[in-house]
């Protein structure tokens, strides 16, 4: 099969993450016989650097004509902390995600095996946790208009803004996964508070009326973000708008043990793009101590996903899995008095695996 894929790199610790899943992928490709094509492409800081637009039209036109897109993350300090930026990186990835129409973004929470003692909650409580959140991802806060502040600058506002359409095939989409899974879908919303999280659940209700054999659950966010640390195991797939799924997965997230090891897929109207939840961790950028796990397993997402290679996408996640029986972690994950491994050894780790098996 002929796999081409846009790669955008992004900024901090991106490049470096990005380098171990496209070695990965490489590898991959050839043990089952693809033929790999890539082109690299800016999005972030690095772009507004280079053009002034942290997505430019190259970009997008690159990411349209792939038939998946891998993305390390994007962010910069010199950004986060100056409120008179005009353009900032992340308006970059929004940019992406909107043009792409990727409206659902899916972020599966798993616990793996050797980790379960980094967790900071006791194992009799992660063990057996694995969730899918489906997160709304172009609509709500993060693009409801107006947005902005008042001449005076003593007044801000942002709009959460819903439609029908927008709820309907976001919460459909959730009800498909739950169909190939335990069949249990959370609609996670404030309804007891937003206008829009009432239309979620006016809309949910009749989504899951026509799914009888779907047990449907509706929770208030706040509770969500409880019943996530106090009994995980209890979700199977848990669908919500854009920024409870934004803060919900970064908790979720620490239950398996590490930021470093969330990967996730945003899927919608074309090109699906693959990337870690992490962040761009700017700090950390060339020092070789990020955890590529994520990034890998995001790799392993877009083989399932956008090519249906399911072979190949399992083959990625034993590998990862072997890399940490075998302590070959970075620092993050690796257990205590071990010496922690760096980005690139965990990457060539993996990929001596791969090519090995
Ligand atoms: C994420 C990130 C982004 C988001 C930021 C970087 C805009 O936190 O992918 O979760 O909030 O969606
Ligand atoms: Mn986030």
């Amino acid at each position: 099969m002929n796999i081409n894929i846009a790669v955008l790199p992004g900024d901090g610790i991106g490049p470096e993450i990005i380098e171990q899943a496209l070695k990965v992928t490489e590898a991959v490709c050839n043990k089952f016989g693809h033929t790999l094509s890539y082109r690299k492409g800016l999005v972030g800081a690095c772009a507004i650097d280079a053009t002034g637009n942290p997505y430019p039209d190259e970009t997008h036109a690159l990411c349209m004509e792939s038939d998946a897109v891998l993305f390390g993350a994007v962010g910069d300090l010199r950004y986060d902390n100056n409120p008179n930026a005009k353009v900032r990186p992340e308006q970059g990835l929004l940019a992406m995600r909107k043009k792409l129409g990727l409206y659902a973004n899916i972020r599966p929470v798993t616990t793996f095996k050797s980790l379960i003692e980094k967790s900071p909650l006791r194992r009799d409580i992660v063990e057996g946790t694995d969730f899918m959140c489906i997160r709304e991802l172009t609509g709500g806060l993060y693009f409801g208009r107006p947005q902005g502040r008042s001449e005076d600058g003593n007044t801000a506002y942002d709009t959460c803004v819903y439609t029908r359409e927008e709820v309907e095939r976001i919460v459909k989409l959730a009800y498909e996964y739950a169909m190939k899974r335990r069949k249990k879908v959370t609609v996670v919303d404030k309804a007891n508070v937003l206008a829009t999280s009432r239309l979620w659940r006016e809309v949910a209700k009749e989504i899951a009326a026509q799914y009888p054999q779907i047990e449907t659950e509706f929770m208030f966010v706040d509770n969500a973000a409880m019943r996530l640390i106090q009994w995980p195991s209890s979700f199977d797939v848990m669908v919500t708008e854009n920024m409870f799924g934004d803060i919900l997965t970064d908790e979720g997230s620490v239950i398996t043990g590490s930021l470093g090891l969330l990967p996730s897929a945003s899927v919608g109207v074309h090109t699906s793009l693959f990337e870690p939840i992490h962040g761009s961790w700017p700090q950390a950028a060339g020092k070789n101590i990020a955890n590529p796990l994520a990034t890998i397993l995001s790799a392993a997402m877009m083989f399932e996903y956008s090519f249906g290679l399911m072979e190949e996408g399992r083959l990625i996640r034993e590998a990862v899995d072997a890399s940490m029986d075998a302590n070959i972690c970075t620092a993050d994950i690796q257990s205590q008095g071990a010496e922690p491994y760096g980005t690139k050894e965990v990457g060539e780790w993996i990929v001596n695996y791969i090519n090995n098996k």
